[in-house]
């Protein structure tokens, strides 16, 4: 740990340029130096550390996604994978992790809902706390993002979050709000809006909730490039701006400070919490990490991870004397993680069917599907065919692997696998399906086949972990983090788009399938195992000296010899009538090692905040008087107990909702119903810019028809053709980047490829001024030359 830092002598010494210097990175990862203050770096998460030099990220341990391990349920589990990367950031001399994520799961076509953790935000919060407690552990800063409601990657840099603020707090910032309990060292803003104003420069998000309701003292960092008017940022309450804005922001600073808009203040208060950040994380790189003992908390992480969804007539845990044959073209090679910021460079990764063979089984091999018409025919015949010797068919199925910057098309396998699960389950085979996706996925087949397991992304042990849960070496304990729907067609399509209503409210995930009364395929909090759990019991007593307070404790038991886990998971639901409210929410939950035969018990403590709402004209969480139900539940749709108890509260009102919320939800809500319950107009859609009028905060895709940008456009496009796979992820999300991004932020994200000039340069030619422009993209050119 670094000397404490005299901060208020430094801000003596520093000039108001050397202060405005400060305010945004030095290059891609850096803080910047002032005197005696070293450099601050910062490294990427959350399923390792992702420490890029140049055009190469440092080997490190590749952990299950987020939307694996949250799978676990597992908050000890998760603090030691937080710590075990925090111990390879010390190492690598990184200060501040970009992790853990706290969004949302809205939509399961969310593009980053790998690197999220639940639709959950009790789930979410929890197990982000754990991982920060982790990390922080180490002496690394955690840095907890994207604030907020950054929910969709399409459009990511200028979408517009509508959401009540009811919805808002319960739903989207509970997870910040429960992982603050941890002190992370940094928030992160999101690169979105959120109602009409840029979380990067959004008062409301940055202060009033940020530091007024919720009291975070740390500091608050853009996320990359998400900044637009670097004063009315830093007003807001947006601390430190990364990366280096190349000079794009001095001026604008120097001129707000000129103009009164900001004063140096505002500057020395950022300042000041940079300083702190410096002081609090500042270690010198340290050397060494153990790469084994990683692994085998990899291993442990993706064996808590992997999620039993189906196992008729115990056809699973498979035994050696079967004959098996193993299928698809995924377990001579599949995903361990998504693509974009979070993608680590696994220091190992071995393929399924490798992992077969270290294992001594041996195996039929049948590639199965491909995407080529023509071979897909030829493979699909001979797999349905060859396997038909063998006593099990295991089928590797699943999704090309996601990323950042690009939203899943639809839910979908690719229909290739679909035809070929059926025709095998059809012609009577035994067909196990390993599923390797970010998230929830159709199955049509799903009565037709014997098992599925869900092996996700479960970084660079998955493989391991799924064959030796297939053979029995592991009790499945894994259990769904996110709603499987049955198909995305009744989630509506405000998804995706430039202005994005929430108008389900509080209805995310389970509580969107409760409210319209819609069976799932497999529900929230929903996982098998091979034991069989009984529920025995659920007792509540009420304390003696707090009327609001409970002790609940669920007793269950293992009828079988096998140790089991099973996720006790508590609900509550609000029976007072009183508001608008989900038919029941997420309040507690423990993961319990319950021995063969015998039974162990959870002890949850609930107080009063635990049944309270967010009271939007109060701006505070109160309680509704009122009867709640207490559940004691295996999964969303599995409830085993439920009991009513009286809860006091200070709420006796009733809120009425506005009459399209009336429970179950039967139709779409309108526009007009959520403006009701939203409590106002919507802010108004930002018109779309046209010529004349286009700045640096433009994309290219803005600016698409004008000489300059696709000049540009078309050496992007072959850029892309040579760097990356026809129809791959990557290359869709390098195209989504560089077209619909500002152009300041490719500006800043290219190192180097295209400078603010040049950008400049295209923003001139689109508003008409050609020779202006073109002089500034040959300047640079001839620069280069
Ligand atoms: C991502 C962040 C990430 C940052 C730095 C951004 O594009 O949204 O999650 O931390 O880049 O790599």
């Amino acid at each position: 740990m670094s000397e404490t830092l005299d901060i208020e002598n430094i801000l003596q010494y520093l000039t108001i340029d050397e202060k405005i210097a400060m305010l945004s990175g030095d290059g891609m990862w850096h803080t910047v130096r002032a005197g005696e203050v070293e450099r601050v770096r910062m490294s990427d998460g959350p399923n390792g550390l992702r420490m890029v030099e140049g055009a190469s990220a440092l080997p490190a341990t590749c952990f299950p996604t987020a939307s694996m391990l949250a799978n676990s349920w597992d908050t000890r589990l998760v603090e030691r994978v937080g710590a075990a990367i925090g111990t390879e950031a010390t190492a690598a001399g990184v200060h501040l992790l970009l992790a853990p994520g706290l969004n949302i799961k809205r939509h399961p076509r969310g593009g980053r809902n790998f690197e999220y953790f639940s639709e959950d935000p009790y789930l979410s919060g929890t197990l982000g706390a754990a991982y920060v407690r982790g990390v922080q552990s180490t002496g690394v800063g955690a840095c907890i993002k994207h604030f907020a409601a950054n929910n969709q990657e399409t459009l990511r840099m200028y979408t517009d979050a509508i959401v009540d603020d009811r919805a808002l707090h319960e739903i989207y910032l509970k997870p910040f709000e429960i992982a603050l309990s941890a002190k992370p060292k940094a928030v992160m803003c999101a690169y979105n809006k959120l109602n009409g104003e840029y979380c990067s420069q959004n008062k409301y998000l940055l202060t009033d909730v940020l530091r007024d309701e919720f009291g975070f003292e740390g500091l608050v960092v853009s996320d990359w490039g998400a900044v637009r008017d670097r004063a009315k940022a830093l007003a807001a309450g947006l601390d430190l701006e990364m990366p280096d804005s190349l000079g794009l922001s001095a001026p604008v600073l120097k001129n707000a400070l000129e103009s009164g808009a900001i004063t140096e203040a505002d500057i020395d208060r950022s300042l000041r919490r940079i300083l702190e950040l410096f002081d609090d994380v500042y270690l010198e790189a340290n050397g060494d990490f153990d790469p084994d003992a990683h692994d085998a908390l990899a291993h442990e992480a993706a064996v808590a991870s992997v999620v039993l969804l189906k196992n008729d007539n115990k056809i699973l845990p498979l035994t050696r004397d079967k004959k098996i044959a193993v299928v698809g073209e995924l377990a001579q090679s599949c995903p361990i993680q998504g693509g974009g910021s979070s993608h680590v460079s696994a220091i190992r990764n071995v393929s399924p069917l490798d992992m077969f063979m270290r294992f001594g089984i041996e195996v039929a091999y049948f590639s199965g599907y491909s995407s080529d018409k023509e071979e897909n025919d030829r493979r699909f015949e001979e797999t349905v065919e060859g396997a038909k010797d063998c006593d099990v068919v295991v089928v590797y199925a699943g999704t090309p692997a996601p990323s950042e910057g690009v939203d899943r098309k639809d839910i979908a396998l690719p229909p290739e696998q679909d035809r070929l699960i059926t025709a095998l389950a059809t012609a009577g085979h035994k067909v196990v399906v390993v599923l390797i996706a970010p998230g929830a996925v159709a199955m049509p087949w799903i009565k037709r086949v014997s098992a599925v397991l869900y092996g996700g992304l479960n970084g660079q042990a998955g493989a391991r972990a799924v064959l030796e849960t297939l053979y029995g070496r592991y009790n499945p304990c894994g259990r769904l983090s996110e709603t499987f729907p049955i198909d995305e067609d009744e989630l509506g399509d405000d998804f995706g788009t430039r202005r994005t209503l929430y108008r389900e409210s509080l209805f995310v995930g389970y509580r969107y399938y409760d409210a319209i009364e819609r069976r799932v395929l497999f529900p929230f909090g929903y996982g098998l195992s091979y034991s069989e759990i009984v529920y025995d019991d659920m007792k509540i007593a009420r304390d003696r000296d707090d009327y609001n307070k409970f002790t609940v404790s669920v007793t269950v038991s293992n009828k079988s010899m096998r140790d089991a886990y099973e996720v006790v998971q508590l609900y509550i639901s609000d029976r007072t009538g009183k508001i608008l409210s989900p038919q029941k929410q997420l309040v507690r939950y423990a993961k319990l090692l319950v021995e063969g035969e015998s039974s162990a018990t959870a002890v949850f403590e609930l107080s009063e905040k635990d049944f309270a709402f967010y009271d939007t004209k109060a701006r505070k969480y109160r309680v509704c008087d009122g009867q709640y139900g207490i559940l004691a539940a295996s999964s969303a749709a599995d409830i085993k107990f439920a009991k009513s108890v009286h809860v006091r509260g200070d709420f006796n009102d009733k809120l009425p909702a506005p009459e399209a919320y009336k429970m179950p939800l039967r139709e779409k809500i309108t526009d007009e119903n959520f403006r009701e319950l939203f409590g106002g107009e919507f802010p108004e859609e930002a018109p779309l810019p046209a010529k004349g009028t286009f700045t640096l905060d433009c994309s290219l895709d803005d600016m698409k028809n004008s000489l300059g940008a696709k000049l540009v456009i078309r050496a992007i496009k072959r850029n892309a053709k040579s760097t990356t796979l026809p129809g791959s992820v990557d290359r869709d999300a390098l195209l989504a980047f560089s077209m619909n991004a500002p152009l300041s932020a490719v500006a800043i994200m290219s190192d180097g490829t295209m400078t603010p000039d040049m950008a400049q340069g295209i923003v001139d030619m689109a508003n008409g001024k050609l020779f202006k422009g073109l002089a500034k993209l040959i300047k640079k050119q001839k620069d280069r030359a």
